[in-house]
């Protein structure tokens, strides 16, 4: 039976949503007071409406969902991993996508909230000269990040794209994990003043009351950390999150299904690239949307040799084969 899929990957917006259990004992979240569901698309309505999920993919976006854990999903590039949390939030209305993009360089901190010590001093002292320093409104320093806005108490989730994880600092996960234990943070600037609530800004909305001693969640957000391999996470890790593995299409017909959801009836004159595609993966690694480029490539450039340019339009990804 499957009805217990709130996420169906029909590409249908819906509010199944609302269908949602409580979460299990252990994760439930009391963040207040509540906000306002955010409306909006996805951020990427294309991707977002044009995605085939595995059948694996739509069990492991639900289970999350129900156990208010991260999902964390692996694969070879173009397999459709960042793709996924636009599908997610198209279908389900859960608003734009928070994207938060990884690079060594990124620290926990920045995904939770962005501080300006300087702007602030600037206007403090500008204020003292003009003689009117009464009431600073601190708040307006502050801008949450990805990570700080999805945590905020929303009483849906929001959708946070942890994009890349692979690439980060070695004590990112695991720093982010504890984030996601608790379903919680810290503004350490605004804990420890005498007043320590602000109207700070969210990263795509208006501004948030909050209290910086414990900003919390109350629908933990679905949280997507994709990854393309380039680390093994500790088993400390993986146990809090579900994760999902996914693999690149080796049918012709998933492959001829994807080009016709992003290319419509392209897909009918795309027989022998979906064949070559194929092909060639055999022998090194691919993506799907070099195919989506080759056939739209080739409805328009009309070349006495298809399979010349369609492999200069699909080059192996690394792992070459000797052929290439
Ligand atoms: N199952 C699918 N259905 C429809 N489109 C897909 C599917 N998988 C991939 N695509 C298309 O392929 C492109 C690449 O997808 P995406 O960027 O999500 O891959 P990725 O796994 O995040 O890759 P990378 O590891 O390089 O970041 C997108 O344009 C997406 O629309
Ligand atoms: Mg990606």
């Amino acid at each position: 039976m499957d009805d217990w899929l709130l996420y169906t990957g029909r590409r249908e917006p819906h509010d199944g949503i609302r269908r949602l259990p409580d979460p299990p004992r252990w994760r439930t979240f009391d963040g207040s007071p509540v906000l306002d569901r955010v409306a909006g698309g996805s951020g990427s309505e294309h991707r977002a409406r044009t995605y085939l999920p595995s059948d694996d993919a739509v069990q492991q976006v639900n289970a999350a969902l129900y156990l208010r854990r991260p999902l964390l999903v692996t694969g070879p590039p173009g397999t459709g991993k960042s793709t996924l949390a636009y599908a997610v939030a198209h279908e389900l209305n859960l608003g734009p996508v928070l994207h938060w993009p990884i690079t060594s360089r990124v620290t926990l901190r920045d995904g939770l909230y962005q501080y300006d010590p300087l702007t602030r001093l600037y206007a403090a002292s500008r204020e003292a000269e003009d003689d009117e320093g009464d009431g600073e409104d601190i708040g307006r320093y502050f801008r949450l990040g990805p990570l700080g806005t999805a945590l905020l108490p929303y009483p849906v989730p929001r959708v946070l794209l942890v994009d890349e994880i692979d690439k980060s600092d070695i004590d990112l996960p695991n720093d982010l994990l504890t984030i996601f234990e608790k379903g919680e943070y810290e503004i350490a600037e605004l804990a420890r003043r005498a007043d320590s609530t602000a109207s700070v800004l969210s990263a795509d909305g208006p501004r948030v009351a909050v209290d910086g001693r414990a900003v919390r969640c109350r629908a933990f957000p679905f949280v997507v950390m994709t990854s393309n391999g380039e680390r093994e996470f500790p088993p400390a890790f993986l146990r809090r999150c579900v994760t999902l593995e996914l693999r690149q299409p080796a049918l012709p017909e998933e492959l001829t299904a994807i080009v016709r959801e992003h290319l419509g009836d392209l897909a009918d004159e795309s027989e022998d690239l979906v064949e070559r595609f194929l092909n060639r993966s055999a022998s090194g690694s691919l993506a799907t949307d070099q195919l989506l480029n080759a056939v739209y490539l080739l409805r328009h450039a009309d070349v006495p040799d298809r399979a010349a340019l369609a492999d200069q339009i699909m080059p192996y990804l690394g792992g070459s084969a000797d052929d290439d």
